[in-house]
């Protein structure tokens, strides 16, 4: 049976990935440091793992983590694109030095193969094409533009593009702190295991939802964002005008492809884990307010724009599919209301308004 670590555990995306991992016969280890703001509700872990408590910076207690584990799966991280901007060293801290004692303390063990969580954050805008179908590389929007609620990415021409499906070829983009620590923990691990000859795969993963995600957490899901204002009466938040476009991975079909990518002959690559679809983020909310028995609280388009934020990027899946062969199986249309029964019988506190408060008091919306 191999061992298998998983850093960030305890975590939404980490109790299913365990729990995969335990139906696959799997011994597995968590470990986690319990982040106050992620665990601020009590969360069950899966049956049958074992716990280990520590931050991935402290090398005396992955030492001790690490004894006798054949493979690591790294998702310990702070996970605010928001956020990361004002608390930068908190950022950097926990997701790059934490990956790079976490990298040592391999070297030191028997690991042979290690599967980290990088994010579609690290592309910044999706790939598009322009009124002739020609591929376009689009920078990030102009901030002057952005101020005059000009929200749509432009060509050079200065006409809107289309976005398409984005492959991992698309160079990276970084338009955050979180972005840029996660595309160093993807590079750093890849970097890491070919120089030591182990086996390592990145998920760059798009935006993930279920049961488990952290309702009282504001700065992450934007999902869990819009049911924890909803389930409180709430109307849901909406920056810009709602229009742009996200692609939404149920986090059981993420807890596949991590076990797909701890066992598949594969290395060495970053692929994309995403639905494949596209939606736009205004009717996301409303679909949201439906599941949860509350059509009449319409979203609230803000016209704002938070510092850091993409308009649009969705995934080209198909890398991941014949690599590992991955197929997500669960569509967000069809997952509402199994969410939606989850989060009603779930405790916890909207903080929402203090997540815009303090963006706002730091002039990262406008
Ligand atoms: N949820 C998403 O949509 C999404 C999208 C792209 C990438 N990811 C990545 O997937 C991974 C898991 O995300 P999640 O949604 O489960 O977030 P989460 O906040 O629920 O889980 C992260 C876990 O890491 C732990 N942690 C944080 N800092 C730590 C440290 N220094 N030492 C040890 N443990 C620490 C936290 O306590 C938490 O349990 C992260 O690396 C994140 O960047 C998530």
């Amino acid at each position: 049976m191999p061992t298998t670590l998983i850093t960030g555990g305890a975590g939404f995306i980490g109790r299913h990935v365990a729990e995969e991992l335990l139906s696959r016969g799997h011994d597995v280890r968590l470990f986690d440091a319990f982040v106050p703001q992620v665990h601020g509700d009590p969360v069950r872990l899966p049956d049958g793992a074992q716990l280990v408590r520590g931050d991935v910076r402290d090398r005396d207690a992955l030492d001790g983590a690490l004894k006798g584990v054949d493979g690591v799966i790294h998702l310990a991280a702070e996970v605010g694109v928001g956020q990361s901007m004002y608390e930068v060293a908190r950022y950097v801290g926990a997701n790059d030095l934490g990956t790079a004692v976490l990298l040592e303390a391999i070297a030191a063990a028997d690991v042979g193969r290690i599967v980290v969580a990088s994010s579609m954050s690290i592309y910044g805008e999706g790939r598009y094409r322009d009124a002739q179908g020609a591929p376009v590389a689009a920078g990030l929007r102009r901030s002057a533009d952005l101020k005059r609620g000009d929200w749509e990415v432009r060509g050079p021409d200065g006409q809107p593009l289309t976005p398409e499906p984005t492959a991992e070829d698309k160079q990276p983009d970084l338009a955050s702190i979180y972005a840029l620590t996660k595309y160093a923990q993807e590079r750093a691990v890849l970097i890491f295991a070919d120089a030591y000859g182990m086996n390592a795969t990145a998920l760059r993963l798009f935006n993930v939802f279920g049961a488990g995600q952290a309702l009282s957490n504001p700065y992450t899901g934007v999902l869990a964002n819009f049911a924890s204002r909803v389930a409180k009466g709430e109307r849901p938040t909406v920056f810009e005008d709602g229009r742009q476009r996200r692609d939404f991975v149920h986090v059981r079909d993420v807890a596949t492809a991590f076990a797909q990518a701890l066992e598949a002959d594969e290395s060495g690559r970053a692929l994309n884990i995403g639905s494949g679809r596209s939606y736009s983020i205004l009717d996301v909310a409303r679909m949201v307010s439906e599941a949860l028995g509350r059509p009449d609280l319409e979203p609230e388009v803000t016209g704002r724009f938070r510092a850091g934020d993409i308009r649009n990027c969705f995934a080209d899946i198909s890398a991941a599919e014949a690599a590992l062969g991955f197929r997500p199986t669960r569509r967000l249309e069809d997952s509402l209301t199994e969410f939606a029964q989850w989060v009603e019988a779930e405790t916890f506190t909207d903080n929402g308004g203090r997540m815009r408060a303090e963006l706002e008091a730091r002039g990262l919306v406008s």
